[in-house]
């Protein structure tokens, strides 16, 4: 059921891209699907800038040509997944790591489509571990921080994001106030990225090919 909604969702998605766009493009598995349908139209978009080595990868492999976001300017669209979504379309992201280059591109870019299946949706974000991508010396600084804060900081032992660093998943928290812990938590030293996208929220919402 869920892998259907993923991939009813990336499919859905297709509706926002428009001829001659320059497409954002996210990471993970609903996003997958995404890609596999933005391939059919390849000859009517310019490319797409990519939020992963990943996702790079897969659409390369597609023959979707993929750009610099330096080269581009503004995007008018950007698709991604999520791994958490709460009534006003803020999210929990990182769950795949790529949460920097995804927050960066979400940034950049005009309108957010955010693609999920059906069980990433929460009342309250948090029961999904907030992901926090660090740099690596910072590591035990940040984890006292979000001690203090009353989390619970895990090292995702092992993994070493696209852009070298480290990532803390930080469980236990229920997250009441996503813009004001996004700003809080962005405060820290050693801290590169929250995955909590809450100052930039999704515009749009795909739950399978419903949009809420
Ligand atoms: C990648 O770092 C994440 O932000 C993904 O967008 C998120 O984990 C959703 O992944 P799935 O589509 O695989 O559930």
């Amino acid at each position: 059921m869920s892998a259907n909604e993923k991939k009813l969702a990336g499919e859905a998605a297709i509706r926002f891209v428009e001829d001659n766009a320059i497409v954002g493009v996210g990471t993970g598995s609903t996003v997958a699907f995404f890609i596999d349908a933005l391939a059919d139209l390849k000859d009517r978009i310019q490319g797409a800038v990519s939020s992963s080595e990943q996702s790079t990868a897969h659409l390369k492999r597609l023959g979707i040509p993929v750009l610099d976001l330096n080269s581009t300017g503004a995007l008018s669209l950007y698709v991604d997944g999520a791994d958490e979504c709460d009534p006003h379309k803020r999210l929990i992201k990182g769950g795949g790591a790529a949460l920097t280059r995804e927050k960066i591109i979400a940034a950049a870019s005009d309108k957010f489509v955010c693609i999920i299946d059906s069980g990433k949706r929460v009342n309250l974000l948090g029961k999904f571990p907030l992901p926090i991508e660090v740099i690596p010396m910072a590591r035990s600084l940040v984890g006292r921080e979000i001690a203090k804060r009353g989390g619970s900081p895990v090292w995702r032992d092992g993994v070493v994001t696209d852009n070298g660093n480290w990532i803390i998943d930080v469980h236990g928290w229920q997250i009441a106030d996503p813009v004001g812990l996004e700003k809080d938590l962005n405060q820290i030293p050693g801290i590169v990225t929250v995955g909590l996208f809450a100052q930039r929220a999704a515009d749009v919402v795909l739950v399978g090919d419903k949009q809420i």
